[in-house]
């Protein structure tokens, strides 16, 4: 079974061809990472005009490498949520006109579902039910995951998303875009521990989290230096900031594996990328009783791969789309009740 598989929710152009729901055919993803730089982030005209470029030529050249014609493919999945309606739209309409003119069945899929199933791609994959931590550009969320498309949210961010909060940290320190790569290299050659920045959220007894005070914390440390004429000490900053961000993450995503009595536990979107976290949690993955799934880097962070997981499994359920399928911006995620 051969699905090709778009992803333009975001900022990045990509398309994979996968086949029986695992074995990778090809898997391109062009980044547009370029083009936003020097706005110090994305800017969604931008983003919709780079996709309708980009997906035709990145299509063709995906069958190319995957030595597969679109005849020979069984089902097109496309994600169509949650992310920016313009960019959206694109993928969403370029998978409609394939699915239309060579009468192959359509799947929609949800974004933040393919970034948790990502890790199917891998050797090592998790038994359900599993504990799922999201950490991307846009969401911050803990969900119990009871099979590939039945999962609850057990808490979410109140504000910032943890990767926008190394976006806009970076910012403010004037290190470029995107943030979280800039901000976890310069971290390597910092103290973590000199400066003391508060860990959001830990004191409540639930599984939300809250970013933009941290941000803040950072804002004024930096402000206070720079009123005296002090230099900022750049890498303690940026190892005390994404210390405080993982110690946040580590600490909910375990308080949600003894609640739910889970044993595995799914890290998956961009921020899952980051070494720091990924360290965190395998130590402590060997000192207690249980076991952290995470995807290779480049399965964290967007790619078409992941929605051709999520759509394989769909597509076995015969869970298709029609002509009609729109966007979305946001998920409406369910909650355990
Ligand atoms: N090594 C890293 N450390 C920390 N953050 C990282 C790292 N690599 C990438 N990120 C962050 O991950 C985010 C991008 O992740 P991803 O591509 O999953 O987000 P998105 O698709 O924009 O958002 P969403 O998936 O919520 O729609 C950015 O905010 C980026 O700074
Ligand atoms: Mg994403």
């Amino acid at each position: 079974m051969k699905i090709l598989a778009i992803e333009t929710s975001c900022d990045e152009t990509a398309v994979a061809i996968l086949e029986d729901g695992r074995k990778i055919l090809a898997n391109l993803v062009a980044s547009q990472e370029e083009l936003h730089r020097r706005y110090g982030g994305i800017v969604p005209e931008l983003a919709s005009r780079k996709h309708m470029e980009v997906i035709l030529p990145l299509a063709q050249e995906a069958l190319k490498k995957a030595n597969v014609t679109l005849k020979e493919i069984d089902a097109i999945s496309v994600t169509n949520g949650p992310g920016l309606i313009g960019s959206l739209v694109i993928g969403v309409s370029f998978a409609k006109s394939i699915s239309f003119a060579q009468g192959i069945p359509l799947v929609a899929v949800d974004h933040i579902n393919a970034h948790f199933l990502a890790v199917f791609l891998e050797e090592k994959t998790p038994d359900f039910p599993f504990v799922a931590l999201v950490v991307s550009g846009g969401h911050t969320a803990l969900f119990l995951v009871k099979d590939y498309l039945e999962y609850f949210l057990l808490g979410q961010t109140r504000d910032d998303a943890c990767g926008e909060a190394f976006d806009k940290v970076a910012k403010l320190l004037g290190l470029g875009y995107p943030g979280g790569r800039i901000i976890s290299r310069l971290a390597e050659q910092g103290n973590p521990k000199l400066i003391p920045l508060p860990r959001p959220m830990l004191d409540k007894n639930n599984f939300d989290f809250s970013f933009s005070g941290l941000k803040t914390a950072v804002a004024n440390y930096v402000n206070d230096l720079k009123r005296k004429g002090l230099p900022i000490p750049i890498h303690d900053l940026c190892a005390a900031f994404e210390e405080a961000v993982v110690e946040v993450l580590v600490t909910k995503a375990l308080s949600a594996l003894s609640a739910t009595g889970c044993q595995n536990l799914v890290v998956a979107g961009g921020v899952a990328a980051n070494k720091r976290l990924r360290a965190a949690l395998q130590k402590l993955a060997q000192e207690r009783d249980f076991r952290v799934f995470i995807p290779r880097p480049e399965f964290c962070t967007d790619n078409a791969a992941m929605i051709g997981v999520c759509g394989y499994h769909k597509f076995l359920r015969g869970e298709f789309a029609d002509l009609e399928l729109d966007v979305y911006a946001r998920s409406q995620f369910k909650r355990l009740s």
